[in-house]
């Protein structure tokens, strides 16, 4: 597609992993063949659309012309805490774009190992004990999911097929597809139902630190708790302190306040807990990049895009 001034559409790709950072170049290349796609070397560029994840702190500096950043993650606190950001940058997200399976997987990973007792059963094999613990059913295993977006419902879809009970949490009451939602004015109730809480709701203003002391003291005993969002959702000394006092059994965590986990950081030895280093859900390029050249193409038809960032609600 050729710009009237005669220029080429231009993408700029900007992602953290230099052989990341080529597959997404071959994939968007693929499916805009029109379009130069070429990947952020850190010098001075002119690009229409921008693809990417954590943009380095003088990329919108460096790369002018923009007409709209696409957020290779779902979530996107990288863009809007970046100090660089444009005031009036539209933003669009991925939604999908092949992580729902991906987390579902996941969490199902981490509520079967709990509801199985599978902690109890590795500490029992490593002292070489046999001894056959009681079978919790799943009816008493209420799942609440902190977040019921995309990726949330592709989730819950997962767990209930397995007939554990679900609910979530959200901005407002309701009921959708089935799953009882709640509202901020029933969240105590959400937290005292929850025996596993997944947290799978974007950082925000309204959502940063709201697994804190208080509300973990409203979950049942010997709960448990998987964070796939973002580590700032968490107050991290008020987990220690929970898991510690037994009102937790413990967490399944991907994500952290500080990325990477620093060395000496308590989560990395404590017993109740469990790390993996934020890779619940990659984006996948090959599923990824045809849904956001369709983005970029939309925006160039003025379209309506899916998945555009409101900034005053924060995602
Ligand atoms: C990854 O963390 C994402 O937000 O997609």
């Amino acid at each position: 597609m050729l710009y009237p001034s005669g220029m080429r559409l231009r993408i700029a790709i900007t992602v953290p992993y230099a052989d990341y950072a080529r597959q997404w170049r071959d994939e968007v290349a693929a499916q805009l063949p029109e379009a130069e796609v070429f990947i952020d070397d850190g010098e001075r560029a002119v690009a229409d659309y921008a693809i990417g994840w954590k943009p380095p702190p003088d990329f919108f500096e460096r790369v002018t012309g923009l007409r709209a950043f696409l957020s290779a993650a779902a979530g996107v606190d990288h863009l809007l805490g970046h100090p660089g950001m444009p005031a009036d940058l539209p933003i669009a997200r991925i939604e999908d774009g092949g992580m729902g399976a991906q987390m579902a997987e996941y969490c199902c990973a981490e509520l079967f190992r709990y509801a199985q007792r599978r902690g109890q059963y590795e500490e029992q094999q490593a002292q070489g004990i046999w001894k056959q613990r009681g079978y919790t059913p799943r009816s008493e295993i209420t799942v609440g999911l902190f977040g019921i977006g995309v990726l949330g419902q592709r989730v819950a879809t997962a767990i209930r097929a397995f007939g554990y009970p679900v609910i979530a949490a959200a901005g407002s009451s309701r009921v959708e597809d089935g799953i009882e939602v709640l509202g901020p004015e029933r969240h105590d109730e959400f937290f005292a139902r929850s025996r596993v809480l997944i947290l799978i709701a974007p950082l925000t203003e309204a959502t940063r630190g709201v697994v804190n002391r208080d509300t973990l003291a409203k979950m049942p005993r010997k709960s448990w708790l998987i964070n796939v969002a973002r580590g700032g959702l968490v107050v991290e000394p008020d987990l220690v302190a929970a898991i510690d006092e037994g009102r937790l059994l413990g967490a399944s965590l991907d994500v952290f306040e500080t990325e990477p986990l620093p060395a000496g950081h308590p989560f990395w030895t404590h017993p109740g807990v469990r790390i993996t280093p934020h890779v619940a859900a990659i984006t996948l390029p090959d599923e990824a990049a045809a849904q956001l050249a369709a983005k970029i193409r939309q925006w160039m038809a003025g379209e309506p895009v899916s998945g555009q960032v409101r900034r005053n609600r924060g995602y």
